[in-house]
């Protein structure tokens, strides 16, 4: 079924669900949602919507109040949401941050963190299983950076250097940490002093490829010819994967954090299992226009 057959319905019972960010013009999550319940067939709609931060109580009571079915959070309202929640999952609660909501039949609002598992899930999907004391590096220290590090902790590693341009937060995100996870070996160093000889897997979270900006004090050639490296950013290959790739290392973009959290979130509103690999296809060919279009 697709979305332009007579059987996915538009009419009186139809759901709502969506995504409020800011902005939110790029977000890839109604493709990926409104694929999903089109073809298989439920009466509900996925819609962007441009939330300002300081009218995002006010956008949330609207969705209770419209019976919405649920909806996701995108930068820069995570943390805020967290706050309006009447229960949270662990990964929410770990990470004061929910980025997916339910909103049961009474009204009650529940909030995930689908964040955590989407990272965890793409890592095993890429690299399979790996071992627990494989030395990680993950770089940078922002909001992403905290659902990756419980992921990654989450999927048993424990041997993590959280390496930031800033040194005091990725101070702040390891202490943080500890706090949680206090046998974990988790420690932090600046971008400029991060030694990548021994590293196993390199996890970059920070911004910089998004604006095409090389980490000019990442150089992959010093990594290990087993390292792993993975990129959170998707729809564009970052400088960091690019010479990775060059170099023959195993790579990952974060094409399939994005689906597998979308995923989790599908299944808490639906509870059905999303189709990942025809949404997969339907989000490269997006991704394949937009580029051309660029
Ligand atoms: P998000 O919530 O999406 O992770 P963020 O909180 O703005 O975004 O964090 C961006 C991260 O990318 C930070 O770790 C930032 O480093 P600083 O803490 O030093 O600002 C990092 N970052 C952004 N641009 C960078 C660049 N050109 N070089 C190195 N790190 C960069």
């Amino acid at each position: 079924m697709s979305a332009s057959s007579p059987d996915w319905l538009l009419d009186g019972q139809t759901r709502l669900l969506g995504v409020l960010g800011d902005p939110i013009a790029h977000s890839l999550s109604p493709a990926m949602h409104n694929f999903a319940l089109a073809r298989q067939g439920i009466n509900a709609r996925y819609l962007p919507f441009h939330v300002e931060p300081a009218r995002l109580e006010q956008a949330v009571r609207g969705l209770v109040a419209v019976k919405a079915i649920g909806f996701n959070a995108t930068v820069p309202h995570k943390e805020a949401l967290f706050r309006l929640m009447d229960w949270c999952d662990p990964a929410a609660r770990a990470l004061g941050a929910v980025n997916t909501v339910k909103i049961t039949p009474e009204g009650r609002l529940e909030g995930y963190n689908t964040d955590v598992y989407g990272f965890g899930q793409s890592l095993r999907e890429h690299f399979g299983v790996l071992p627990a004391d494989l030395p990680v590096i993950m770089l940078g220290a922002g909001g992403a950076a905290r659902a990756v590090l419980e992921g990654l902790l989450t999927a048993g590693l424990h041997d993590i250097t959280v390496a930031n341009r800033t040194l005091p937060r990725a101070e702040e995100v390891v202490d943080a940490c500890r706090r949680r996870h206090p046998r974990a070996s988790v420690r932090a160093c600046s971008l400029a002093t991060v030694a990548l000889d021994r590293c196993g897997l390199l996890v970059n979270t920070t911004t910089a490829g998004l604006h095409g900006d090389a980490l000019e004090e990442v150089d992959c050639a010093r990594l290990p010819v087993s390292a792993r490296v993975m990129d959170i950013v998707y729809g564009q290959e970052t400088p960091l994967l690019a010479q990775a790739g060059r170099l023959g290392l195993s790579t990952a973009d974060g094409l399939g954090m994005l689906l597998h959290q979308g995923a989790a979130a599908y299944h808490l509103w639906t509870g059905r299992e999303m189709p990942v690999d025809a949404v997969r296809d339907h989000l490269q060919r997006i991704l394949r226009q937009r580029a051309n279009h660029a």
